[in-house]
């Protein structure tokens, strides 16, 4: 089954936003499978971000995702990566319709709250960078 890496940002979760965004994947039908609030070391943010590292805005990203916690999540379902980008928004808030995170929470490019995996190829670098095999699990879920 598809799986993709969520992480409500610094920002969201200073904003107390965690529970509201599990929430919303929950509700969805989509299976939680590995969650964790935790610290972003400078070499894990580069290696995340490793795809922006030519742009301007690239050290203050990496600033910005070690200035405090964030909680990285795994979800699996059927068409999990597309289907939470919708429901994630437009990368800039400002240009997010209602209705999603980012367009009912976010005001700032920088700070938009959540980041989604946008292909199966970074779901799986994404996952393998933040969690080893057995923090995310395999388990039946009856509803
Ligand atoms: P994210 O989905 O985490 O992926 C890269 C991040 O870079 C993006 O969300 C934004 O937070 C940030 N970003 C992208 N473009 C810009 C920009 N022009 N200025 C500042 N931050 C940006």
């Amino acid at each position: 089954m598809e799986r993709t890496f969520l992480m409500v940002k610094p920002d969201g979760v200073q904003r107390n936003l965690v529970g509201e965004i599990v929430s919303r994947f929950e509700k969805k039908g989509f299976k939680l499978v590995g969650a964790k609030l935790m610290s972003v070391d400078r070499a894990l943010a580069e290696n995340h971000y490793a795809e922006h590292k030519e742009r301007p805005f690239f050290g203050d990203l990496v600033e910005f995702i070690t200035s405090s916690p964030v909680f990285a999540m795994v979800w699996e379902g059927e068409g999990v990566i597309a289907t939470a980008r919708k429901m994630m928004g437009s990368t800039n808030p400002a240009d997010a319709a209602p209705g999603t995170i980012r367009g009912d929470y976010g005001v700032q490019m920088s700070q938009n709250i959540i980041h989604g995996s946008d292909s199966p190829e970074s779901a799986k670098r994404e996952i393998n960078l933040f969690f080893s095999q057995d923090e995310a699990l395999t388990y039946e879920k009856a509803v």
